[in-house]
């Protein structure tokens, strides 16, 4: 059986990337973007305390709820929307095949 899941990451400039991502690897989705290149920083290393992580969810896969520190993290970010999510706090699973997400803008 296959331990990977397909994502659909949408860049800064519009761009889709259709990317594998491990669900046996405890990998995170900001890890996920980084490690196909695209510019997220990531300055906390993953402890949603930065936001620089942030995307939004384009897709309606149920999600884990957002912990206190990421809620606290997006009220205080940049271009926050209904559908923000601190990418650093999404662990890849198999119930997220086929996630859609696009980067939020540089804060
Ligand atoms: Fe800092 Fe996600 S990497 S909040």
């Amino acid at each position: 059986m296959s331990a990977d899941i397909l994502v659909l990451l949408t860049d800064r400039e519009g761009n889709q990337h259709q990317v594998t991502a491990p669900t046996d690897m405890q990998m995170n989705l900001m890890e996920v973007f980084k490690a196909h290149g695209l510019p997220v920083e990531g300055t906390c290393g993953g402890m949603a305390l930065c936001a620089s992580c942030q995307c939004y969810i384009e897709s309606d896969h149920p999600l884990p709820i957002p912990s206190d520190e990421e809620e606290a993290m997006l009220s205080e970010a940049f271009y926050v929307k209904q559908n923000s999510r601190l990418s650093c706090q999404i662990l890849i699973t198999p119930e997220l095949e086929g996630l859609q997400v696009s980067l939020a803008p540089e804060a």
